[in-house]
């Protein structure tokens, strides 16, 4: 077909569909609206749809640019349009049926500038089950098409007990025909009132805007659903692409990368509507995750959300007809995440039998009957915009990243001493006053972890603990290596003890004599057993022994304080504090470092990397420690270290795609 031919085909077709989205709307509104004559073949269409316009307050009816065609159809074509018009009310989901229409209609060339790629129902549901949290929830659907997800919204609306659903929904389209086709798709799932609609690009709109031109006295928005355009930014006009860029950076306060598509703009757009807590359910493509452009939007993510999950859809058939991109849905709360908050990925190769988020969240991701199905829960503070976070789908660890290998490779790793009875066996210096102790019995010890100040524990900080009346020893009835036997030395010490405490206890009697603990030399590492804010390893370079709320790591080359430091560095790093993340528990909201889990955690080995890489690394080492002592800017110099590692591990992200 030559081109002209094909724009009036085109051309022709919007018109009669659009006719037909009015012409049903209006019997929809009929029976509500006494005001409102009869639709017949021959009456004044323009002057009908306006009057209904007026008062139903619905934008469905707003003119078209070809509604004007309709003149050149005669009385029997029309009258077999409006015969159509029941053919929607028996369907349960109006709003797939016309986007069905649509895609048959229109191909997809025609749609694919503006992105126009209706969600799948199952997609849609879970989005709006979760996003609707109250019955009277104000929902904004920004690109609404044929109305999917507000459609979805709705019908959980009802579920929850809303008696006129339509009233709390706000959308938008910059297609005159998705608006009537929402239009019409949302009165058909519930009856009385109607929906806030707007024609227009989306990021032109503000809040304010919306309550002007529609006499909606409530602004606030409680929960945002949203399928965005997925326009790459080089399919967008440079003078469109900048404006977005210009106008979403500064009113979100981010500098947006200029290659970022359209779905970043749309997402932190519509975040400027939402009420502090409220929720956004979007589902844009994984290609934030491993590019360029993602940085700042992830960085954005990080720091104004709580990313409850990013679930991709990695689906062998394509999520959307006809459209070969990998989606992921995202879940997000917007405020603040807290210090603990959890970050849950989940890798869905297809889709699961359940319909909300959270039944989502109950299956057991550890049975692998499903191939490539995973999930993992990471600290949300751990989360690097810098990182690659498709890394985050699949249990590939670093480990198989070359030049890493086990911990126990290079350095021995204990749990710290288990007394049985701090009570007795950590001594603080009044103790010391009261009891005839031996000094060669007694070791500095660290007690508790929270005492640390920084990333070294020094002579200083101990004598700070032994001066303020804390437990700073331990007894360790050792000598020349060998237990103490023969208890004399301590007879004066072990009387009482028997006297005041219980020593009649399994893991005593498990020792012979009771008042020998295990043994073990210091270790130049600590790294903590539980954690509110991620692992944390620390240099104890003054060989202080500690309980077992630590794991002594003994490199096979302590001698050298570079290579010391160099590990240190590097454990420090936000990108191994998430690998251990992952194969940690977590205990509400404290995250527990098993031994074995440490064991295995992926290292570099300082021996292997060049002098001029350990001295750097043990440079920001001793800066991450200065920093953290002073109340600084840790995490700038953590940033420094993940830069550091990824150049050594090679696994920076790669340009955009
Ligand atoms: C991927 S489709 C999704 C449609 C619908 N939300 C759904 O879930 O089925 C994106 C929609 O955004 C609309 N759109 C594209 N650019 C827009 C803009 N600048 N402002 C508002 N809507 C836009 C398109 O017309 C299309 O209907």
């Amino acid at each position: 077909m030559a081109d002209s031919q094909q724009s009036a085909e085109i051309l022709s077709r919007v018109c009669v569909f659009d006719f037909f989205l009015k012409s049903s709307l209006y019997g929809l509104y009929k029976p509500e609206h006494e005001g409102l004559d009869k639709l017949t073949a021959t009456a004044d269409f323009h002057a009908r749809f306006a009057t209904a316009e007026r008062v139903a307050g619905n934008k469905g009816f707003e003119p078209s640019d070809p509604a004007d065609l309709i003149a050149e159809l005669d009385e029997t074509e029309i009258e077999t349009v409006l015969a159509l018009r029941g053919a929607l009310t028996a369907s349960s989901h109006p709003a797939e049926a016309l986007s069905m229409v649509y895609e048959r209609l229109f191909v997809q060339d025609a749609r694919r500038d503006l992105g126009q790629f209706s969600t799948p129902n199952y997609i849609s549901e879970i989005l709006a089950k979760w996003a609707v949290n109250e019955a009277d929830d104000t929902i904004l659907d920004p690109g609404v098409g044929a109305g999917m997800l507000s459609s979805a919204a709705v019908r959980e609306k009802i579920q929850r007990g809303a008696e006129k659903p339509l009233h709390d929904i706000r959308a938008n389209d910059i297609d005159e025909l998705a608006v009537s086709m929402a239009a019409l798709s949302l009165k058909l799932v519930d009856g009385p009132g109607s929906p806030v609609l707007e024609r227009g690009n989306f990021l032109e709109f503000g809040a304010q805007d919306w309550s002007e031109t529609s006499n909606v006295e409530n602004q606030s928005i409680d929960a945002v659903v949203a399928n965005p355009p997925y326009s790459r930014s080089q399919a967008m006009e440079t003078a469109v692409k900048e404006q977005a860029n210009q106008f979403v950076s500064s009113e979100a306060g981010v500098e947006f990368h200029g290659k970022s598509p359209m779905y970043v703009y749309f997402l932190a757009h519509a975040a400027q509507f939402v009420d502090d807590g409220g929720r956004l359910a979007f589902i844009i493509p994984s290609g934030f995750m491993e590019t360029e452009f993602g940085v700042p939007f992830k960085q954005y993510l990080l720091d104004c959300f709580q990313i409850q999950a990013i679930v991709q859809l990695n689906e062998d058939d394509n999520t959307f007809r006809g459209v070969r991109t990998t989606t992921s849905l995202l879940f997000l709360e917007y405020e603040q995440a807290p210090e603990d908050h959890e970050t849950t990925f989940i890798n869905l190769p297809s889709w699961p039998d359940v319909d909300s988020f959270s039944e989502l969240l109950e299956i057991d991701f550890t049975d692998d009957s499903v191939e490539d199905r995973y999930r993992v829960d990471l600290l949300q503070r751990l989360l690097s915009p810098e990182d690659n976070w498709q890394h985050y789908f699949s249990s590939t660890e670093t480990s198989e990243i070359d030049g890493l290998g086990d911990f126990t490779d290079i350095a021995t790793i204990k749990r710290g001493i288990a007394t049985g009875n701090n009570d007795i066996f950590c001594l603080d210096r009044d103790d010391l006053a009261d009891h005839d102790i031996p000094d060669r019995f007694l070791q500095p010890i660290i007690k508790s972890a929270q005492d640390i100040p920084g990333y070294e524990i020094t002579r200083e900080d101990w004598e700070g603990w032994r001066d303020t009346g804390k437990d700073a020893w331990l007894l360790y009835a050792y000598e020349d290596g060998e237990k103490l036997t023969e208890r004399t030395p301590l007879e004066e010490f072990l009387s009482y003890a028997e006297e005041t405490f219980d020593t009649d206890r399994e893991l005593f009697d498990r020792r012979n004599p009771w008042y020998c603990v295990d043994k073990r030399d210091p270790a130049p590492i600590l790294a903590k057993y539980m954690s509110r804010t991620g692992s944390q390893f620390i240099y104890n370079e003054n060989g202080l022994r500690t309980l077992n709320n630590f794991h002594n790591i003994d490199p096979d080359f302590e001698e050298n304080e570079d290579w010391v430091k160099a590990l240190l560095a590097y454990l420090n790093s936000n990108i191994v504090r998430k690998e251990i993340s992952k194969v940690s528990r977590s205990y509400s909201g404290l995250e527990k470092i098993e031994l074995g889990a440490l064991k295995s955690a992926p290292v570099i080995d300082p021996r292997k990397l060049d002098s001029q890489v350990v001295e750097q690394l043990a440079n920001l080492f001793d800066s991450l420690e200065r920093e953290e002592r002073t109340d600084g800017d840790v995490e700038t110099t953590r940033m420094a270290i993940d830069d550091a590692v990824r150049e050594i591990l090679d696994i920076a992200i790669g340009s955009e795609t």
